[in-house]
């Protein structure tokens, strides 16, 4: 039975319904034709990021009723939850603490009844002087030759947090350290990392929550066998250049790492909102422990203002509140992340993980199936490039796909007009995108008559903007607590776990099943569905040589 009031009986869920029906035929252009304060309106500022949400297909009544629906849903008591320590990941009957990571020094947050924010900042601790001692040349290689490359194995949450971060904040990194990372189990992705490395210079930091992932613990047998051939088998040689980051100490142990070379973290941390946890590990190596500090102080100015700021005018739950609008009024199925920021390229990949890994669910958290949209589908690309490349479809698509463009006003390179003409792109692009270009005014333009419709553009096409000064640590963490909220508002009011991933375990159940049968020297016999049978059997037949 139930217990949760089912979201689409909600009365602000039915108000939106008949507003909906209302606004669907305006268009963006007369919203802003009929309302001059709209602009200067439908803004906010916060935690250092500028939010125009203007563009919309919103008037100040729809910012009212979807407040009232993420009132109706819960929203507020369930982040005071979240923030609370409250096991908010009840099919894993976990707490959801990623917010204590970035809490200062002296602040409180109990996790079954223990304060949680004294053992964050003494791994932080520990990891700066590890950062302090691999960046000063004092740590030494099994040689006595300082640590020169870093390679980062981890798949998923451990892996996409740190290459993203990376190359985010790059223009901030010790360049006299070069870093790489491996995540597909596909040799290659190992190969192509070590290429040109020198094992005596080289450290491998093996980030896995469980340590019991396929493709690190593969990654990382391979990463020790490399480093064993270099140094003669001489076993001694993995603890001056293996550290682990885990939650796991004795598989961490049993695969041969020092534990004393171990960080730690904890299982009220998910592992797509680790990058700020010893993950992150790999960051402060690149960065320093100063900068990785300045980091997390921009995620928790982010927590704050989440917590605190009324969802009106709060970031997180309103941009959450709009992706519900479109996803579940509109029915649009997919959203834009697009950085005009060329640091910020792995970023739309980062929140993929982020987002659909954590609400692409389709049962309650009361186990009912829901008969609503969930997660939408998250892509991108920096710009300009996209602009190059699928922006034809945002523009003059059948679908029409909102579109969160991510933009500073300073960049990190100067280089002559560049960042003039990349700002009057993005500023370009969600106009065109909004108003359009209409019959008559592609007529004017004396187009011939059997290419004005193609020339038309119908406009009406959502997006938002955030405009920050810009790229640093700060803004780097501000941006991404800010989409982690995002997912939280969207997970609230669709009143589903954002913080398991049930969905992903079948395939890794089969992926074991399939192995022997690839791997023995006899014809196995298969068990497989007809398909997946005849596959492995074309595989093994050719693989052999056989045809
Ligand atoms: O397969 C999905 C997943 O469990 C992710 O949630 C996680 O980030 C990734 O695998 C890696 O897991 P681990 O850090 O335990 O190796």
């Amino acid at each position: 039975m139930s217990t949760i009031t089912p979201l689409t009986t909600l009365p602000a869920w039915a108000a939106l319904t008949r507003h909906y029906e209302q606004i669907n035929g305006t268009h963006l252009r007369d919203l802003f034709a009929e309302d001059p304060g709209r602009a200067e309106r439908m803004v906010i500022e916060g935690a250092g990021l500028f939010l125009d949400y203007s563009k919309n297909r919103i008037t100040d009544e729809t910012v009212t009723l979807l407040v009232q629906l993420a009132e109706e849903t819960g929203l507020r008591a369930q982040i005071e939850k979240m923030f609370n320590g409250d096991k908010i990941n009840s099919t894993e009957e976990r707490a959801v603490l990623h917010t204590a990571l970035r809490a200062p020094e002296g602040a409180s947050v109990l996790q079954d009844g223990e304060n949680v924010v004294p053992a964050v900042h003494a791994v932080l601790a520990r990891m700066a002087g590890f950062s302090e001692r691999i960046r000063s040349g004092a740590w030494k290689g099994q040689s006595g030759l300082p640590i020169k490359s870093i390679v980062n194995i981890g798949i998923g949450g451990s892996d996409l947090g740190p290459v993203m971060a990376y190359e985010a904040l790059k223009h901030y990194s010790d360049r006299s350290l070069s870093f790489r990372f491996v995540s597909n189990v596909d040799g290659t992705d190992f190969l192509e990392a070590v290429q040109g490395l020198d094992p005596a210079q080289t450290l491998f930091i093996v980030c896995s929550k469980t340590f019991d992932t396929l493709e690190t613990i593969t990654n990382a047998e391979s990463a020790r066998d490399w480093l064993l051939k270099a140094f003669g088998g001489d076993e001694t040689a993995i603890a001056h250049h293996f550290v682990a980051v885990s939650t796991n100490k004795e598989k961490v142990g049993d695969f041969g790492i020092d534990v004393a070379n171990m960080f730690e973290f904890w299982d009220w941390v998910g592992g797509r909102y680790s990058m700020d946890a010893a993950i992150g590990l790999s960051t402060m190596l690149a960065i320093g422990p100063e900068r990785f500090g300045e980091l997390l102080a921009g995620f928790h100015e982010m927590d704050v203002h989440f917590r605190e700021t009324p969802f009106a005018r709060n970031l997180p739950v309103l941009m959450g509140l709009l992706s519900v609008w479109y996803n579940n009024f509109f029915g649009m199925q997919s959203l834009a992340v697009l950085p005009y920021e060329q640091y910020l390229k792995r970023f739309p990949a980062y929140l993929q993980q982020l987002t659909m890994e954590s609400n692409g669910k389709s049962i309650t958290l009361d186990g009912e199936r829901v008969d609503y949209q969930t997660g939408p589908i998250y892509w991108g690309e920096p710009g300009t490039n996209g602009q190059h490349s699928f922006y034809q479809l945002i523009h003059q698509g059948t679908r029409i796909i909102p579109c969160d463009f991510i933009a500073f006003v300073h960049p990190l390179t100067e280089l002559g007009r560049h960042h003039d003409l990349l700002m009057a792109n993005v500023f370009a692009q969600s106009e065109a995108l909004a108003i359009g270009k209409t019959e008559d005014e592609v007529k004017k333009e004396g187009t011939k008559e059997k290419l004005v419709p193609h020339k038309v553009f119908e406009g009406n096409r959502p997006s938002n903007t955030i405009l920050a000064d810009r790229l640093t640590p700060k803004t780097l963490g501000r941006l991404v607590a800010l989409y982690e909220h995002i997912v939280f508002t969207q997970g609230a009011i669709w009143g589903i776990n954002p913080f398991d991933q049930w969905g992903v375990q079948l395939g890794k159940l089969l992926a074991q099943q399939i192995i022997p049968d690839l791997e023995n020297p006899a014809e196995p016999t298969l068990r497989h569905n007809t398909s997946t049978n005849n596959l492995i059997r074309r595989y093994r037949r050719i693989k052999k040589g056989l045809s």
